[in-house]
């Protein structure tokens, strides 16, 4: 492909960005910022904690890699981030639930089918402190990550949610942290809602949810 002369692709820049959206900046996230803030400060607080940091229900990876890039930057290679997922989209069991007891289409609770685990390890090789696991986070076994001092859940549905809240706990340190995502009511995804209002009201915690939708679980 021929190559503009540098005046000319200053001028053809110009144009581009006065006269057209191309370089309007987006947000690429699927989490308000005040998720990921609170993702980093958090790992903050726990930087001399011994124990994991897990993001359950990655999707193509934003968070992880906002997570990755935030590691990578605050020069603590001891630290491990594990990442879950099925790689392969909801769980069939889980879809059956919210149609028959949570009133949802099946529309409503699909998405994720393109995933693949190959491609999504590819993508992150460059980082050593990540490990990838592809596997129902409901059935996971906790023990080959644990102990977990962070842990950022974000699988939608009501089963997995409960599943891996439930699971988790169990392996979580004292001074821990559980972030869910979609503990908001009315959504599509309003499982997660249902999961951690249950898990609160079951373990006696008091719930507590920063900015629209991320509901806290401390131990
Ligand atoms: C909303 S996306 C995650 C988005 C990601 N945390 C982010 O912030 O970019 C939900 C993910 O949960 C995964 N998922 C759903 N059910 C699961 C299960 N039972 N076990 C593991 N992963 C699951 C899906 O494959 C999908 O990738």
């Amino acid at each position: 492909m021929a190559t503009l002369a540098p005046p000319l692709r200053n001028f053809a820049r110009k144009l581009a960005y006065r006269y057209t959206r191309l370089g309007a900046p987006a947000y690429p996230y699927i989490v308000e910022p005040i998720q990921l803030a609170t993702l980093v400060s958090e790992i903050e607080r726990l930087k001399d904690t011994a124990g994991s940091i897990l993001e359950v229900g990655v999707a193509w990876g934003m968070t992880s890699r906002f997570l990755c890039e935030h590691l990578a930057a605050c020069g603590r290679p001891w630290e491990r981030f594990y990442a879950i997922d099925t790689f392969d989209s909801f769980q069939p069991r889980d879809v059956e639930f919210e149609i028959k007891h949570r009133g949802k289409t099946r529309a409503q609770v699909s998405g994720f089918e393109y995933l693949d685990f190959n491609a999504w390890k590819r993508n992150f090789r460059g980082f050593r402190f990540l490990t990838a696991f592809k596997a129902d986070c409901s059935v996971f076994d906790y023990v080959k990550v644990a102990p977990v001092k962070l842990a950022f859940v974000d699988v939608d549905l009501y089963l997995p949610t409960r599943g891996a809240l439930q699971k988790i706990y169990a392996h979580l340190c004292e001074g821990g942290a559980i972030l869910v995502d979609d503990v908001m009511q009315p959504s599509r995804w309003d499982g997660a809602w249902q999961a951690y209002s249950e898990f609160c009201s079951e373990t006696g915690l008091c719930p507590q949810v920063i900015g629209n939708k991320m509901g806290v679980i401390r131990k």
